[in-house]
């Protein structure tokens, strides 16, 4: 089977250097990559870095080897467009249709699923003209990934930065290993918001302990690149995790379940979807010491009393701020699976509740899981063992005809 044919678009940032590490990913893992930066894209890196670690020719004009047709046949014989860095100016020439040099012609005859990654500093990616085109980009099934926040040029940090090459990559991956079937289910999120909570809530004891659980995040940041593979805007809501902010998501970093809760329910009044993933603490201590717990000789540590945390997920449920939006559950269970599943989902008036088995090496930390789907209108979807991103993508395939 021939390779999957991908074109890096590389246009005029500062950020141009992280495209190479994008570049590397992409030919190692086995596409054949064709680079074509535009012409301000070589003041950053220069031709002989794209060449090399291509192996193809790179070429910014449409008057190089023009018996072959460049400026139309390289588009229409990729299977993925990605464009990072992407500035102001491309995204605008790409929302107008302008054709002025190699990328733009590219970007006109593509009819693959297209990537932009966006850097720019905080004013132009705010300013009304750009949101414009990416609204209008985003509107014909473009995929345009949110800039990161953080350090931008020079001293100072906003929302503009490339999201990391290697978060880049796997958005791009994702959208391949879909398919051409998945291409146009891929956008079946687009125009939509979810919130995604993920992580593991800590209740602190002491200024230095906590009671927590073993929730990685993992199964939560894949539901956020899932859903922004499928075009969706993300807000993901981490409680102690340690993983790379997935590319495009708006992140809310939170501690204990109380903060949890009032981040998850800032952000859930206007999202059409709100997923659960976080393992929230259902009890936190009673009182919190000031200074550290010291043990006394010869006494006994005194009980630990405990109060009931909130349960966020049965609150969203009862106080949805519209009817149409769909509230998923997870529930991790040890023993009667299916029944206990049933049970909670009634209780906590979800409408969808992935229920899976946890033991000791099953589920937290790990790559793969294996869930029942259940929804309050009775569906029983089982979702064999696999990768975390399949039965992320299980979940939304359950959430977008209820939307
Ligand atoms: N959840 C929540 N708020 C809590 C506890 C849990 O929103 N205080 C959510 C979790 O994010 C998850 C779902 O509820 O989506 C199920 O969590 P689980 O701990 O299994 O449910 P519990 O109600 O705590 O049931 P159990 O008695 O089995 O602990």
């Amino acid at each position: 089977m021939d390779k999957p044919r991908i074109v890096l678009g590389v246009s005029g940032g500062i950020a141009a250097y992280k495209a190479c590490e994008l570049l590397r990913r992409l030919t190692e893992s086995g596409h054949e990559v064709r680079v074509i930066p535009t012409a301000s894209a070589l003041h950053f890196v220069g031709e002989a870095t794209w060449s090399a670690l291509s192996g193809n020719p790179v070429s910014t004009a449409v008057w190089e080897g023009v018996h072959q047709v460049p400026h139309v046949r390289i588009g229409q014989s990729a299977d993925l467009v990605v464009v990072a860095p992407a500035t102001a100016d491309i995204l605008a020439k790409a929302a107008h249709g302008l054709a002025d040099d190699l990328l733009t012609n590219t970007l006109l005859t593509a009819r693959c699923p297209v990537v932009f990654a966006p850097a720019m500093h905080t004013e132009m990616w705010e300013h009304p003209a750009t949101q414009e085109n990416v609204a209008t980009l985003r509107r014909r099934g473009a995929l345009v990934i949110d800039p990161a926040v953080g350090r931008l040029t020079g001293v100072d940090t906003g929302k503009g930065r490339l999201p990391e090459p290697v978060e880049i990559f796997e958005t791009c991956r994702r959208i391949l290993v879909g398919g051409a079937g998945r291409a146009g289910k891929a956008a079946d999120l687009a125009g939509r918001h979810v919130v995604i909570s993920a992580g593991g809530t800590r209740e602190p004891l002491d200024p230095v302990r906590f009671l927590g659980n073993r929730s990685s995040g993992k199964q939560g940041y894949a539901l956020a690149r899932t859903a922004i593979a499928r075009g969706a805007r993300v807000t993901l809501v981490a409680a102690n995790t340690e993983l790379p902010d997935p590319a495009g998501a708006d992140v809310v970093r939170v501690t204990t379940a109380r903060q949890l809760r009032e981040a998850v329910l800032k952000v859930a009044a206007e999202a059409d979807a709100v997923v659960m993933a976080a393992a929230v603490a259902d009890f936190r201590p009673a009182h919190y010491a000031e200074g550290k717990i010291k043990k006394k000789d010869g006494e006994e540590p005194a009980p630990l009393e405990l109060v009931r945390n909130p349960d966020i997920l049965a609150e969203l449920s009862a106080d949805r701020p519209h009817p149409g939006q769909v509230v998923v559950g997870f529930a991790a269970e040890t023993d009667d699976v299916l029944a206990n599943g049933h049970t909670k989902l009634a209780r906590k008036g979800c409408d969808l509740l992935v229920v899976n088995e946890v033991g000791e090496h099953k589920a937290f930390g790990s790559e793969e899981n294996e869930a029942v789907i259940l929804g309050a209108d009775g569906d029983e979807i089982p979702v064999p063992y696999g990768p975390k991103e399949a039965l992320a993508d299980a979940v939304w395939d359950c959430v977008t005809p209820r939307l």
